[in-house]
């Protein structure tokens, strides 16, 4: 009697058992960017390391050096990072972009410098970025090559390569869509979401899969940023577009995981400065990484004085982490809008015409209750009006020009 309870007992418990695995199995299975449940820890320990509660802020090699690049471009830049004053505004990521790699593994398969271009190794360039308070990124690809098709990318070696990134002190992956097996991205990855929670070190991840898959609705499980357009040029209609299609997904970005629509061209030359400030300034309002993209060793003037806007930069940083939005549009004229903490607002008075034109920001399109009385800080004249504003607020704004305020409720 005894014997036959404890074998009914046994039975009960396998067939719990059977059970239970079969649900985890499906739940697993339905939902493409699910991870099965053994490695469902890994991932939310990626997401709980504590980085992107603001967007990323930094510099990236691509846009203004492309594939030339060596160990004292990136060196230079780190100093100039620092001498300029920059890192102390928040720029404190290092990018190296595409082709820093040797195209063949090495017999273990591993990555390997390119030994023309970084003879120290990377494990040096990030002890040396460091030592300057900042923080070294790198970039890989879920194929089987780079976009440049210079250097391996990480497909099939996911794992390992994560594990080589951690030993060298990366603290930033950017990770390309080139060369793939054509399989989904919602497949390939969250495998480096995996590799990277499992190299233990807290590696921000930057997906770059173009927008190709919708990644806003699917990013914030896998990575830190999610790219959601092709490449940016440097010229008003690259620029712009990309800030129309990056505004689609404005309610998926939040602190942990941001909208990326490419990094910034400032002070490449191809745009006016007013252009460079409506680049700036809608960067900044769509809590967009802000990547500089240009040669920090030699800026003008001008663009020291446009990438070190405090104000603007901290409409951008601002810890309540919301997306601005494009809230009125008549022709040429655009109003984006987003809240800010402590009730506040940033506002941006588009002109994407040729004709300097008045631009009327009406509370109700901005969410401000429509009694309330506020004050308006004119973020790129530095300046706080004098006026109260009540109702709507208007200013004559240039060609390729904007006027962007916070506005804070006085009443
Ligand atoms: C793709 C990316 C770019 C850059 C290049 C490098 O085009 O979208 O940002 O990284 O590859 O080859």
């Amino acid at each position: 009697m005894e014997r036959r309870r404890f074998s009914y007992e046994v039975l009960v418990f396998l067939l719990t058992l059977l059970l239970f695995s079969l649900t985890c199995a499906t739940a697993s299975s339905s939902d493409p960017t699910q991870l099965h449940d053994h490695v469902e820890q890994p991932r939310r320990n990626l997401l709980a390391n504590g980085l992107a509660k603001t967007p990323p802020m930094g510099w990236n090699s691509w846009n203004h050096f492309s594939c030339q690049i060596n160990e004292n471009i990136i060196k230079e830049t780190a100093d100039a990072l620092v001498s300029t004053g920059l890192s102390k505004l928040g720029y404190r990521y290092v990018n190296i972009d595409d082709c820093w790699a040797e195209l063949n593994r090495d017999a273990s398969g591993n990555l390997v410098a390119k030994k023309s271009t970084f003879p120290s190794g990377i494990k040096a360039l990030a002890d040396y970025v460091h030592r300057k308070g900042l923080k070294l990124g790198i970039y890989s690809d879920a194929g089987y090559l780079t976009c440049s098709k210079q250097m391996p990318g990480s497909l099939g070696h996911e794992f390992q390569d994560a594990k080589t990134f951690a030993s060298w002190g990366i603290d930033y992956l950017k990770y390309d869509n080139c060369n793939n097996d054509e399989s989904k991205p919602t497949d390939r990855y969250p495998v480096m979401t995996r590799a990277l929670s499992m190299a233990r070190r807290p590696i921000f991840f930057s997906l770059c899969e173009w927008g190709d898959l919708h990644p806003a609705l699917w990013g914030a499980k896998v990575g830190n940023s999610w790219r959601t357009t092709n490449d940016i040029n440097d010229s008003w209609e690259s620029m712009i577009s990309r800030a129309d299609m990056n505004e689609v997904y404005a309610d998926y970005a939040r602190p942990g995981g941001w909208n990326d629509p490419d990094m910034l061209e400032v002070g490449n030359g191809g745009m006016t400065k007013n252009e460079y400030i409506v680049h700036f300034s809608l960067w900044a309002l769509s809590k967009a990484p802000l990547l500089l993209g240009c040669d920090v060793r030699n800026m003008t003037k001008e663009t020291v004085e446009i990438v070190t806007n405090k104000e603007v930069i901290a409409v951008n940083q601002d810890s309540l982490g919301v997306q601005g939005k494009k809230v009125r549009m008549e022709g040429d004229i655009e109003i984006w809008a987003g809240p800010l903490s402590m009730y506040r607002v940033a506002v941006i008075l588009l002109n994407r015409g040729p004709w300097n034109i008045s631009i009327t920001a009406n509370w109700d399109d901005i969410g401000i209750p429509s009694k309330s009385v506020v004050q308006a800080r004119d973020l790129w004249e530095h300046k706080t009006l004098v006026e109260r504003f009540q109702e709507k607020l208007t200013a004559q704004v240039d060609p390729h020009g904007c006027k962007m305020y916070v506005l804070k409720p006085v009443a």
